[in-house]
């Protein structure tokens, strides 16, 4: 089968901010610029990007143009013993998909609402009691309510159709009109929230320098965190992404973009939430770190109360940001299916057809727990745990594997050939020192606290199930690389 390839740099480029830019870069970035010190987080942001996030882009993208496979492919291409680390990537990928699917399915049916501001007075209720009727423990799924359940099955069908047209017809299509369309809606939101009285103490809660933060480490291990989970690495994503490029393409240069244009959404997303923040908080006489919240919390508890209070444009305002966590949500959730597709349609020499199929059908399967009534729980339970044992271990050894066993220097070698930007020694001390080393410290923390107390307040019993989940996939990611097939 010929592998595919992107019809153009741009379309390249487009689809890449697209997966890098999700749900992260709308409730993620800001809030944790807000804890983090303010303006000054941005130092130990863009020190992590260039220490650490331009430098596993490019040998994501790297070990998929040079070896012409996705994860488990390319990785096992580098050496045999590595391809249980593409296996586990993807499946990673996959299991945060069935999830997302969820999440963006409640943007959805938020987006049909806010036409009307059908929410209501009460925020909080209209989210846990009407739309998830969120049961009382994990333990009790207790069906499902059907606007959720059809929410998912729309994304989930989307993503379908999206997918089985393949890369340039497909991706690169939808990323077309995804890219120019959320910048727009993330446009619309600055200027709405800039003109609202109050907007500017918001922005001052935002961005107001704290330098002494600087001298906190778990400020620059919440960068270094972030910057990884923005960029989608370890997710496969970057990995089969490369392999659709066309030899000679540059990609050094073009892993520099992606991840300035990222930045900057997530910078600019700021002003319009911390701009409507801003405003909610002098309408209701109450300081911003009252009313703040990130996650789920600030986009459907938050912001919808929000909505209900601005002096005008309500509507307006309402569709355009649930339209925007539509949209940044499909553009990644594409990315991460694709990821493992690409993985299926290597390693079994399924069409493409057959292998989203495959994707979707058990995909949709996964996010039905997600999707019943206690699923928030779970959906929460293994968000945090999939972060740590996926992104940040899948990480960990792709720089060392790359590293240190294949040998920086070869990748380095292919880099060059074709990049405008060189990869220098920046980039051997960033893959080989810099990112196991902080990924190392930021797995281990994690481990640690989740030890000493148990996740989120759960039962330590959920906690057990959400490490069982990890070793599964790990297991299953070596049984999948012992599989025997001819390509290699
Ligand atoms: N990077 C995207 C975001 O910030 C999507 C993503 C999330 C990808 C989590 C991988 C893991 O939402």
């Amino acid at each position: 089968m010929q592998r595919e390839i992107w019809s153009s740099r741009t379309g390249f480029i487009l689809a890449t901010v697209g997966s890098a830019v999700g749900l992260g870069n709308i409730w993620r970035f800001n809030y944790l610029t807000y804890e983090n010190g303010g303006g000054a987080f941005l130092i130990p942001y863009f020190v992590a990007l260039f220490t650490a996030g331009i430098s596993l882009i490019i040998l994501e993208l790297a070990l998929g143009s040079k070896f012409k496979g996705a994860a488990p492919l390319a990785l096992k291409r580098a050496n045999k013993r590595f391809e249980w680390i593409g296996w586990w990537a993807a499946l990673s990928g996959f299991i945060i998909t069935m999830y997302y699917v969820v999440i963006v399915g409640w943007a959805l049916i938020y987006l049909e609402k806010a036409f009307v501001l059908g929410w209501g007075e009460d925020a909080n209720g209209y989210f846990f009691g009407t739309v998830l009727q969120l049961t009382d423990s994990a333990w009790d799924l207790g069906g499902f309510p059907v606007p959720v359940l059809l929410g998912a099955a729309a994304v989930w069908g989307v993503t379908w159709i999206v997918e089985a047209k393949g890369v340039q017809a497909g991706i690169e299509k939808a990323n077309r009109i995804f890219m120019p369309l959320l910048w727009i809606l993330a446009l619309v939101l600055v200027a709405r929230a800039l003109t609202l009285e109050g907007a500017f103490t918001g922005i001052d809660w935002y961005l107001k320098p704290d330098f002494n933060r600087l001298f906190e480490y778990h400020v620059w291990l919440a960068a270094y965190g972030q910057i990884f989970y923005t960029l989608g690495i370890g997710m496969a994503i970057m990995i089969a992404y490369g392999s659709y490029l066309p030899d000679g393409s540059d990609i050094a240069n073009n892993a520099l973009i992606v991840s300035l244009a990222n930045g900057a959404f997530s910078f600019l997303m700021g002003f319009a939430v911390f701009g409507t923040l801003g405003y909610m908080a002098a309408a209701s006489g109450q300081g911003v770190d009252q009313v703040v919240a990130d996650g789920i919390g600030l986009a459907f508890v938050v912001f919808p109360t929000a909505l209900n209070l601005l002096p005008g444009l309500n509507a307006l305002t309402a569709v355009a940001f649930f339209a925007c966590l539509v949209v940044a949500g499909l553009s990644s959730l594409v990315s991460l299916v694709e990821g493992f597709v690409a993985s299926l349609m290597d390693k079994f020499e399924m069409e493409r057809g057959r292998a989203v199929r495959v994707t979707v059908v058990f995909g949709l399967l996964g996010s039905l727990l997600y999707a019943s009534r206690g699923g928030l729980y779970w959906l929460d339970i293994v968000d945090h745990f999939i972060m740590i044992y996926g992104l940040l271990v899948v990480g960990t050894l792709e720089a060392v594997a790359i590293g240190w066993i294949f040998g920086a220097g070869k990748i380095k070698e292919w880099v060059n050939a074709s990049s405008d930007v060189r990869a220098g020694i920046w980039w051997d001390l960033s893959v080989k020192l810099i990112v196991p080393v902080v990924l190392v410290v930021l797995v281990a923390e994690e481990t640690a606290s989740n030890l000493a107390t148990p996740y989120g307040g759960y039962p330590q019993m959920a906690a057990y199930l959400g490490m069982a989940l990890m070793a599964a996939g790990i297991a299953l990611s070596l049984l999948l690389s012992m599989v025997r097939r001819e390509v290699d």
